[in-house]
């Protein structure tokens, strides 16, 4: 009894590090914002935050080492050196006035477990491997995942001269860490047996049934497209008959596209995420409008039509009020189903730490777990979220809901050492 006790204290401690970490890490000098989080790929803030990993990893009996691409990887022997490895994995970057627990959580638990098993000298047919993906939310440049698709070996074409808002071009600021685009390749993990994924759900599905983790099943393919319309700049004393308004074009197909979302199946959601007007002025007719739409869906075809009967509005709407429009694919994610075997390995070891069958959830946001599918059979861990807000400053966990995922994750990685 008295072993047990001092057991789950010591696992408590960790799920308790783990949050206060994601905490620390949720302010100067490891985000650019000056209040609140922004942590962007290649930033002094991502660079602050390696540096940090890399002491907690090597605390937690990890060697430690920086990819091609930016990813940091910490790595924990298996029983023998050419064991395969169990690849435990989130990102580092955020949004611009992000939460602090979006991706940073997952590394965090996956620091904790490894963390755990080194304290006990615990060593198992497979080495341990914790990683952070530097690029999972595209927050700086219009490149989605670089950090995982390098993992995983997927082929990319990425045009490097794409510039931030600064107008930095992804190259510069990969040289400026001495990294290259061309040796993105050299970042694939070899010999992976398994990926597994903690992440805050996203949404309020683990909140309304009063449950602290979840199962995820799925996760939702992605399109993301930049649409540019052009009217006519003109006087804000303009006949409105007269008018060729870009921006008025805009709110239209804002609207419509908002509609087509709701109008589909539930598992649809389409979303304008950014709009801008140039040159901008009260008293100017909007010439020109760029904005983004993003569409995604589970089930097989959905996010196709919505993509279809979205195009089709945008032609209307221009033809109808003589502006121009570009449409641009910039993003096209295929989702990804979890590893069946795996999935049932994770429940398990969620129902040993919470004494119930958690629920099985699809992911309508994105997660490097989607690319490392393609590398690996992939499962993920839900942690409830507060309200399901995310993507925004009050994104909050409970610290319970953390200290029972730290206990899952443990649970989890012992289940598999045992099943080979
Ligand atoms: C990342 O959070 C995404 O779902 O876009
Ligand atoms: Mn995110
Ligand atoms: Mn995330």
């Amino acid at each position: 009894m008295l072993v047990y006790m001092i057991e789950a204290s010591e696992i408590q401690a960790g799920g308790a590090r783990a949050k206060a970490r994601c905490d620390e890490l949720g302010a100067f000098p490891y985000s650019d914002q000056a209040h609140g989080l922004f942590r962007p790929y290649l930033s002094p803030a991502h660079r602050e935050t390696l540096g940090r990993l890399a002491q907690w990893m090597d605390d937690a009996g990890m060697s430690v080492e920086t990819d091609a691409v930016g990813n940091i990887i910490g790595h924990y022997a298996g029983r023998t050196p050419d064991a395969p490895v169990l690849l435990i994995g989130s990102h580092v970057d955020s949004v611009r006035d992000g939460g602090r627990y979006d991706g940073m959580l997952g590394v965090m638990l996956g620091i904790e477990a490894v963390g755990h098993f080194h304290r006990h000298n615990q060593r198992f047919p497979f080495a341990l491997e914790v990683i952070g993906f530097g690029d999972e939310e595209g927050s700086r440049f219009s490149t989605y995942m670089m950090g995982s698709r390098s993992a995983a070996g997927l082929t990319q074409t990425i045009d490097d001269s794409v510039t931030d808002r600064d107008g930095v071009t992804l190259h510069d600021a990969l040289a400026s860490w001495g990294l290259s685009t061309t040796r993105f390749k050299t970042a694939k993990r070899d010999n992976v047996l398994a990926y597994v994924e903690a992440h805050i759900e996203q949404a309020p599905h683990l909140e309304r049934a009063a449950l602290p983790l979840g199962l995820v099943r799925g996760i939702a393919s992605q399109y993301r497209y930049r649409v540019t319309l052009g009217g006519q700049a003109a006087h804000a004393g303009t006949a409105m008959h007269e008018r060729r308004d870009a921006l008025a074009a805009a709110a239209e197909a804002i609207s419509a596209i908002e509609a087509i979302g709701c109008a589909g199946p539930d598992d649809l959601v389409t979303t304008v995420g950014c709009l801008t007007v140039e040159n901008g002025a009260p008293n100017v007719v909007p010439g020109l409008v760029v904005m983004t739409v993003d569409i995604r869906a589970v089930t097989p075809g959905v996010r196709e039509d919505a993509a279809g009967q979205i195009l089709k509005t945008l032609e209307a709407i221009s033809h109808k009020r003589g502006v121009t429009l570009a449409v641009e694919q910039v993003q096209d994610l295929q989702g990804a189903l979890c590893n069946e075997a795996l999935n049932l390995t994770l429940r398990d070891a969620i129902i040993e730490t919470t004494g119930k069958a958690p629920p099985v959830l699809l992911s309508q946001a994105g997660h490097d777990a989607m690319i490392m599918a393609h590398l690996a059979p992939m499962t993920m861990l839900f942690i409830r979220c507060e309200g399901g807000i995310s993507h925004n400053p009050a994104e909050a966990v409970n610290s319970e809901d953390v200290e029972a995922a730290h206990r899952t994750l443990v649970n989890f990685i012992t289940r598999v050492g045992e099943e080979r």
